[in-house]
């Protein structure tokens, strides 16, 4: 029997929960699904790609068809190295349509064989986009409902690296008072 692969490229910076929705999705349509991380020399990400690559793993860690990798390059050509026979992309909105209308028209010019695939979140994640989740993050604004908790804390440390070092370490406790001697 045809064994399906495909794979879900992303910059993943940071991933959302919209992204692990549609991960949980996708593995259970296809037999395998690889997520890619593109590494792109030309943007400065928040976060480095091994960093990315961790917090993908972690989340995904209960899904045993999902690994993930890393890619530089054409999508398509990334996918036919490693045997993928499809592209997983998500639409959340009409806004994102023409953007991946484009992408998936010019990947299917480029490699014939390979077939896109949309899927949609759920609607209660349609309007998180990880630039959003940036930004929010930044100007100090609460996004524990939109990424997995384990974004959420990277996120907290690198707004703020004293976070890391107020969680690991409790403050010292307070020197016991000294009893004065009486004085006899
Ligand atoms: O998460 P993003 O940033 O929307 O993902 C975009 C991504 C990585 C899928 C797209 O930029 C991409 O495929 N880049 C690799 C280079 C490539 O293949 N370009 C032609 C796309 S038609």
């Amino acid at each position: 029997m045809k064994r399906i692969k495909a794979i879900y490229p992303g910059s993943f910076d940071p991933p959302t929960n919209g992204h692990l929705d549609l991960i949980e999705r996708g593995s259970k349509i296809f037999d395998e699904l690889v997520v890619a991380i593109l590494r792109n020399p030309e943007k400065s990400p928040l976060f480095s790609v091994p960093d990315r690559r961790s917090m993908l793993e972690a989340m995904t860690s209960g899904l045993d068809n999902v690994s993930v990798e890393t890619f530089d390059g054409l999508t398509v050509e990334y996918a036919v190295k490693i045997g993928a026979s499809a592209v997983l992309r998500g639409i959340r909105a009409i806004s994102d349509y023409e953007y991946e209308l484009q992408m998936a028209l010019m990947n299917r010019k480029l490699q014939p064989t390979l077939e896109t695939v949309f899927m949609m979140p759920a609607e209660k994640y349609s309007y998180i986009s990880s630039r959003l989740v940036r930004e929010v993050a930044q100007l100090g604004g609460n996004i524990d409902c939109l990424v997995p908790e384990l974004v959420a804390q990277k996120l907290r440390e690198k707004m703020d690296p004293a976070f890391k070092f107020a969680k690991a370490e409790p403050a010292a406790p307070k020197p016991a008072k000294t009893r004065s001697r009486k004085k006899r």
